[in-house]
């Protein structure tokens, strides 16, 4: 049995007047995951502080949702994976879409953001995914490819051991168009077949969630997909009761 997760990715949404309200609901609504299951929330980085303090000693980990690909130095504005260490982080998630294509980032930069956060401990939740015109032009596999490669190339097949992948269609972020279950099967299995070719073993204990639109009313039966691990929650995860259905789903 694979590890499974269901991350919350906040974007840039919430106050500390919200977010307490909705993590004193999570708390109180999510019941404590079997051994294998993993909760958690990717939050805006002025609230790690406070999402720390609420969340330590509970069952529901945190994130951040992007970090510098530096260790330190004169970059202004940005967020080493160590300040992330600093607040108690599991996870940080690289190569978000609307990173890749509002931040400019490239498949390079992303892989060195994702080896910066393992070498710094922390769980890198890699996103990929094709645009809707590129699923048009019939290169999604293509697209997945050249995203993971860069990754695998920089940090070596043995990094996914200390990785979670997120397969995100861009055309599915936020739009309320939901892969069918079987559409993000397919890529899914794609994802694994093609890990296996390097390493059956880490592909098969690879977990790789499904992000676009996930619901209460579709999780069950994304999740229940032979590739599909849990998910990452953009929209459904701000409302305590949605989120903590999907939880309940995986
Ligand atoms: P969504 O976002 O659930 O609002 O579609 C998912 C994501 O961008 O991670």
């Amino acid at each position: 049995m694979r590890n499974k997760l269901v991350a919350g990715n906040w974007k840039m949404h919430g106050n500390l007047k919200n977010n307490s309200t909705l993590l004193g609901a999570l708390i109180a609504g999510l019941p404590k995951p079997e051994s294998r299951i993993r909760y958690a929330v990717c939050v805006p980085f002025p609230y790690l502080a406070s999402v720390q303090d609420t969340l330590q000693n509970t069952h529901i980990n945190w994130g951040a949702q992007n970090l510098s690909q530096y260790d330190k130095g004169a970059y202004t504005g940005e967020v080493s994976a160590d300040m992330l260490n600093d607040f108690g982080c599991t996870y940080a998630i690289v190569g978000h879409s609307e990173r890749r294509m509002l931040f400019g980032e490239t498949s390079q930069v992303v892989a060195e953001k994702y080896a910066v956060a393992q070498r710094a401990g922390l769980v890198p939740i890699l996103c990929v995914g094709e645009t809707l015109e590129q699923r048009d032009s019939d290169i999604t596999e293509q697209v997945i490819e050249e995203q993971l490669k860069a990754v695998i190339t920089l940090a070596g097949v043995e990094s996914l051991t200390k990785a979670v992948i997120a397969y995100e269609p861009v055309w599915a972020i936020g739009t309320g168009k939901t892969a069918t279950p079987q559409q993000a099967q397919d890529i899914h299995q794609f994802i694994r077949k093609g890990i296996a070719a390097q390493d059956k073993g880490i592909a098969e204990n690879l977990t790789i969630l499904y992000g676009g639109s996930v619901k209460a009313n579709n999780s069950t039966e994304l999740f229940a997909m032979p590739d599909i691990d849990g998910g990452l929650i953009g929209g459904a995860s701000l409302i305590a009761e949605d989120f903590i259905a999907i939880c309940s789903a995986v």
